[in-house]
């Protein structure tokens, strides 16, 4: 499938996506998300790979949803076409996805990022969400991914003044796993993503699965859940093998990598 918005290419079995739009520092547009949407779901279905990385360009992440794109929306049209509710199929991808951020990643495009399940970031990323500038909210999650991420405190913060926050600060705050050289992240992005897609597949959908669990449900129910998909895994080859090479001392070959 050929893209007009992305690159997508597969190192191993890592499948690596590049936002495409330089003109527009890959601000995301109704075609960023439908091809997102194809490449993860492609990348999902591929037995052959096991995480997946998502990145921009060293200028920018993603500078948010396409404003040029949504300036003459109407409300009624909006809300009949559910605008943006097509980013939650995005959100959906199964297997682990990694943000690799470099430069902006304000509005939708920290909102993309929170849909990832790690966020490495160079020390030259910026993270925002602006909307309040332009007369509207985030509508990509940001109000609610973000303050899951770094509490009320610094999330009321940045959606109500709109600021740019740095790496550092986002490291901090809890919403950015590891912080790196700008020249070492897409180094450490893949790094990282090899490693993950190394193991067992299954064992690493349901962690991502169990983890995500833990924000919808309350702590009993999120329990049971988890105790649930980790008596689950006994039923596959890659548990024997995994405990097997731990007793044995030697490496473990995952067969469902
Ligand atoms: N949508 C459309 N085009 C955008 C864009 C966006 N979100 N962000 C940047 N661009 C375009 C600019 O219009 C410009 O195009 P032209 O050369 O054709 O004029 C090009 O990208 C380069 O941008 P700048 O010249 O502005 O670059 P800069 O270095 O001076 O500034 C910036 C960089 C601070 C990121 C600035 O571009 C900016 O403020 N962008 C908008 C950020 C923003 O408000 N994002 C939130 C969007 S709303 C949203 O995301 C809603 C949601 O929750 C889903």
């Amino acid at each position: 499938m050929s893209y007009e918005t992305l690159l997508v290419e597969t190192r191993g079995r890592v499948g690596l996506i590049t936002l495409n739009r330089p003109q527009a520092l890959n601000a995301l547009n109704s075609t960023v998300m439908r091809e997102l949407d194809a490449a993860f779901k492609g990348f999902d279905a591929n037995k052959d790979i096991g995480a997946i990385v998502l990145t921009g360009s060293e200028r920018a992440f993603a500078a948010g949803a396409d404003i040029k794109e949504m300036q003459a929306l109407d409300f009624v049209d909006s809300y009949l076409g559910d605008f943006l509710g097509g980013w939650e199929r995005v959100a959906g991808a199964r297997k682990p996805v990694i943000a690799a951020v470099s430069g902006f990643a304000l509005g939708g495009g920290c909102e993309l990022a929170m849909m990832c399940d790690i966020i490495i970031a160079s020390e030259s990323a910026k993270f925002g969400q602006p909307e309040i500038t332009l007369g509207v909210i985030p509508g990509m999650g940001g109000s609610q991914r973000l303050t899951r991420a770094v509490g009320k405190a610094k999330a009321m913060d940045l959606v109500l003044t709109g600021r740019m926050m740095d790496a550092a600060e986002a490291e901090r705050s809890g919403l950015v796993s590891r912080v790196v050289a700008p020249e070492k992240l897409m180094e450490e992005a893949l790094a990282t993503a090899e490693k993950i897609a190394a193991f067992s597949l299954p064992a690493v959908v349901m962690a991502k699965e169990a983890v995500n669990r833990s924000l919808e449900v309350t702590l009993a129910e999120g329990l049971r859940f988890e105790r649930r998909l980790f008596q689950s895994l006994f039923a596959t080859e890659d548990q024997k093998e995994g405990m097997a090479a731990f007793v044995g001392k030697r490496k473990a070959e995952f067969r469902h990598k």
